[in-house]
């Protein structure tokens, strides 16, 4: 071996170690692995190509001319997962505890400029320290770079974010601005502002894990949409997430060859019970209508509500948006609204059809809502429903009333193919407090009012709560049996896939947000 290759294989294997072995062992020692293991977990065996493995910072300050390692603390490249295209950064918290700083920042813009060229996915894996604290406003500088760049690429090509380890401060921006966040149970966690200064302002007293864990931001803020295990399970999810979704916003998303055999799932007739207000789970719904073990949740643990995810039908990826009957009768809240607001957005970025199942007894009462604004939160998916071109179609499996009859994905605001199944009720209230409202002279003046109340919400609920008034104005495309809504839905996503569909020429829209 020469000389010159030898001086290469030396380097290379300088890069190789981070921030060396005793590091990588104190990170092991945590239950994480390491930025290239991450790296090579995520891409097909064999398929990274590293970019810019020899970077090293500039900086003079405080001692960093002394700590000086190859590639400056983040490993960025491309390589395939499940043979497609995809970049990845991979925060190396060995080197300077994955801070970012100049270089270090050029080399993730590079892979994101690259991936928005050559129209492919981005992951970010991130762990560290945040912004260098050695380099002052030049990490500022490039934390700035990062987000703009997030946004630019934002509806271009696909983003995901896994935190493996601390991000926080300004750094939490860039998972944020991405479509989608998954962290790691016990070894990650986010916050603009950590316990110590919580507890200086505030006087709160809480640990890192409680403000600002996988399982808070999982439930209570909504941060991130998927809280794993371990770092395999994020890994497996990334992975798993791809696979439904286009690499770019020119492509569509794979589709699985697929035979229309018998479509008939008579299992769905027995799902909705017989008493209107007694609970059911959606979810048993969703997975009785999709092909076999496909439906893949998003946001599982927050605003369960709502159930949004993707799904396969008839080999078409779709995504899936359904209100939750077993939980608060599936009312629309504001966090329900932001949910799948958000989630339609994405799907509508990406090209995936989107399916509806509708059973929503309105939207929440109370000073809670109206204070906490759900007038505009609900109004994030109407809007979000309203532009979206994708194929749309809904199923109303049960209860569709009032405004939330009209924000889920109705005929009104552009779904493309509206189905009720025979136990929809379709009205503007339940029949209990609308024959109180517009029968209450008559249940007064009656001899026994509690029988005449019964009476007119009889009289009310044949009239509307029923599919049929709504099949009559066309608002219900059909009324079909459970059993034939596979059948159904495979076949009107088929004839809706070269659905095109232009919105008016204007800047950009004004989503209440
Ligand atoms: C430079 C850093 C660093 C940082 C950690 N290190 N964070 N070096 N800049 N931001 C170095 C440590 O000096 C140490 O070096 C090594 O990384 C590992 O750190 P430890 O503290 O030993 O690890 P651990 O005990 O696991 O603690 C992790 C940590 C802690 C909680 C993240 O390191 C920490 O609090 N770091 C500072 C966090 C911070 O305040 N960042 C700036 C936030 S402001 P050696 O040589 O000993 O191995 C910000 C603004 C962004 O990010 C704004 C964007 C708009």
């Amino acid at each position: 071996m020469s000389n010159k290759t030898k001086e290469l294989e030396d380097r290379i294997a300088e890069a190789k170690l981070g921030g060396g072995e005793k590091r990588i062992a104190v990170q092991h020692s945590k239950g994480k692995l390491t930025a290239r293991e991450r790296v090579n977990l995520l891409l097909d065996e064999g398929s990274f190509e590293e970019i810019g493995m020899l970077v090293k910072h500039r900086s003079k300050n405080f001692g960093l001319d002394k700590q000086v390692f190859l590639g400056d603390g983040v490993v960025t490249g491309y390589g395939t997962v499940n043979g497609r295209l995809t970049y990845i950064f991979s925060q190396d918290f060995t080197v300077l505890g994955g801070s970012l700083a100049e270089a270090h920042a050029e080399k993730i813009c590079r892979v994101m400029d690259m991936a928005m060229k050559n129209g492919a996915p981005v992951i970010g894996l991130n762990d560290s320290g945040g912004a260098r604290i050695q380099e002052g406003v030049v990490s500022l500088g490039g934390y700035a770079d990062i987000f703009f760049k997030n946004t630019m690429a934002s509806g271009v090509v696909p983003q995901i974010s896994g935190i493996m380890g601390p991000c926080a401060g300004g750094a939490v921006y860039s998972p944020a601005l991405t479509d989608f966040i998954l962290m790691v149970e016990n070894t990650s966690y986010m916050f603009v502002t950590g316990p110590n200064v919580v507890k200086t302002v505030t006087n709160e007293e809480v640990t890192a894990e409680e403000l600002g864990g996988a399982s808070t931001h999982s439930t209570k803020s909504g941060v991130t949409h998927f809280s794993c295990g371990n770092e395999i399970e994020a890994i497996t999810n990334i992975k798993k997430l791809l696979s439904y979704i286009p690499q770019n916003c020119e492509e569509e998303p794979p589709n699985l060859d697929y035979e229309e055999g018998d479509e008939s799932r008579h299992k769905l007739n027995d799902i909705v019970p017989e008493n209107p207000n007694q609970p059911y789970d959606i979810k048993e719904v969703i997975e009785g209508v999709v092909d076999l073990n496909t439906f893949f949740e998003v946001h599982k643990n927050y605003a369960e509500n709502i159930v949004v995810g993707f799904a396969r039908i008839g080999g078409r990826s779709i995504g899936i948006v359904a209100n939750q009957p077993a939980v608060l009768a599936g009312v629309l809240d504001v966090e329900s609204s932001k949910k799948g607001a958000r989630f339609v957005r994405f799907c509508d970025a990406f090209n995936v059809p989107l399916l509806v199942f509708e059973d929503v007894p309105g939207f929440l009462p109370g000073t809670d809502q109206e204070w906490n604004a759900i007038i505009t939160n609900g109004a994030k998916l109407l809007y979000a429903f309203s532009e979206a071109t994708v194929p749309r179609i809904t199923v109303i499996t049960r209860k569709a009333y009032g405004g939330a009859y009209d924000v889920m994905n109705s005929k009104h605001i552009g779904a493309d193919m509206n189905y009720a199944w025979p136990t929809a009720e379709i009205a503007v209230m339940g029949a209990k407090g609308a024959a109180e409202i517009i029968f209450k002279n008559d249940i007064k003046q009656a001899d026994n009012p509690e029988e005449k109340w019964k009476e007119m919400e009889q009289l009310y609920s044949d009239m509307f709560a029923n599919p049929y008034r709504a099949a009559s104005r066309g608002y219900v495309d059909e009324v079909i049996k459970p059993h034939q809504t596979r059948e159904k839905l495979i076949r009107a996503f088929k004839m809706l896939e070269n659905k095109a569909e232009k919105l008016p020429k204007k800047k950009h829209g004004n989503i209440p947000l």
